[in-house]
C-alpha cells in the first residue's frame, strides 16, 4: 500500500479521521451535495521533523491574502471540488496538507497528493489566523450548507441581527446550552472572496457560528465534532420551527424567563 504522512503519527492519524467521520454526517444530512462544504484543521502541533522537511509536491500557490500568523503553519483541507460523501472514505485522496510559507501569502501542498484545496480557502485561512492572533484554541472551521438554517436566510426577518438567534435558542433548551454565541448573519456575498473572507472574520469576533445568507455556515471550535455539533444543534431549532409551522402553528418558543434561568444555570455569555 502507498505510505501516508498519516502512518505512524496517530495524533494527527486521529485528527484527519475525525474530519473524514464529520464528512460523512454531512453527506447523511443532505448538507453536502455535489462538493457541497468545506473543512480545514490546523495541525501545526502534530508536525515533526521529518515533516517540516518534507517537499512541496505542488508549485507555489497564493493564498490571495497575507496572514501573519500563519508562518510556518500546517492545515489539512478538503479539496476543492472533491465531494464529502468521498472524503468520509478517503480523506487523503480528496484532501491534502499544506505548508504556509514564509511570505506568509502562499502556500505548498506537501500530503499525500497534489490535491487542490478548498475554493473557501481565503476565508478559511483568515479566520485561522485571526483564531492564532487572538490566543483562540480553536483548531478546526467548517462550511456547510445546512438546508433549514440557509431557509431561513431566505426571508428578510431572520437576517435581523440576532432574530434567528432568538427564535433557534427558544424552541429547545440545549441549543443555547450548546451554541452560546448564536448565529451571526452575512448579508450576501460572492462565495470564495476576500469580500466573504473579511465578513466572516468580522462576524467571528462575536459568535462561533456565522451564516452566509442563501448559501450555508461558518463554524469554528477546537476541532472538527464541535464545530458540525454547533451547526448541528442549531439546525435542530429549525427543524422545531418548521415542524410546528407545519402542524399549523407558530410555535410559542420558550419564555424569557425561561432563558434567563437556563443562562445562569450553564453560566452562558449572553
Ligand atoms: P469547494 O469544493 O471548493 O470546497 O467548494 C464548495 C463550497 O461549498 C463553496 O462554497
Ligand atoms: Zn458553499
Amino acid at each position: 500500500m502507498k505510505s501516508s504522512i498519516l502512518d505512524n503519527r496517530p495524533q494527527l492519524a486521529a485528527e484527519v479521521n475525525k474530519v473524514a467521520e464529520v464528512a460523512g454526517y454531512l453527506w447523511q444530512k443532505g448538507w453536502a451535495e455535489r462538493n457541497g462544504g468545506n473543512i480545514t484543521v490546523n495541525i501545526t502541533e502534530y508536525v515533526d521533523d521529518e515533516i517540516k522537511v518534507m517537499p512541496a509536491i505542488s508549485e507555489v500557490k497564493q493564498i490571495g491574502t497575507t496572514l501573519p500568523h500563519l508562518k510556518g503553519c500546517y492545515f489539512y483541507c478538503k479539496g476543492t471540488g472533491k465531494r464529502m460523501r468521498d472524503l468520509a472514505r478517503w480523506p487523503m485522496d480528496n484532501g491534502s496538507i499544506i505548508r504556509i510559507l514564509d511570505d506568509c501569502a502562499s502556500y505548498v501542498i506537501i500530503a499525500d497528493n497534489p490535491v487542490q484545496p478548498t475554493s473557501e480557502l481565503p476565508s478559511h485561512l483568515s479566520v485561522h489566523n485571526w483564531l492564532i492572533g487572538s490566543g483562540s484554541p480553536y483548531k478546526a472551521s467548517l462550511h456547510t450548507h445546512p438546508i433549514e438554517l440557509v431557509a431561513l436566510t431566505h426571508s428578510k426577518k431572520w437576517l435581523e441581527k440576532d432574530a434567528a438567534t432568538r427564535m433557534l435558542w427558544s424552541m429547545i433548551p440545549e441549543t443555547k446550552a450548546f451554541c452560546p454565541r448564536g448565529l451571526g448573519i452575512i448579508p450576501y456575498k460572492l462565495p470564495s472572496s476576500i469580500e466573504l473572507a473579511d465578513a466572516t472574520l468580522a462576524e467571528l469576533a462575536d459568535y462561533d457560528v456565522v451564516m452566509w445568507e442563501k448559501h450555508g455556515v461558518f463554524a469554528v471550535d477546537t476541532d472538527i465534532m464541535s464545530a458540525f455539533d454547533q451547526v448541528d444543534v442549531l439546525n435542530k431549532s429549525a427543524l422545531i420551527y418548521i415542524a410546528a409551522k407545519n402542524m399549523g402553528f407558530e410555535p410559542e418558543g420558550m419564555t424569557d424567563e425561561q432563558m434567563k434561568e437556563m443562562s445562569i444555570a450553564f453560566n452562558l455569555p449572553k
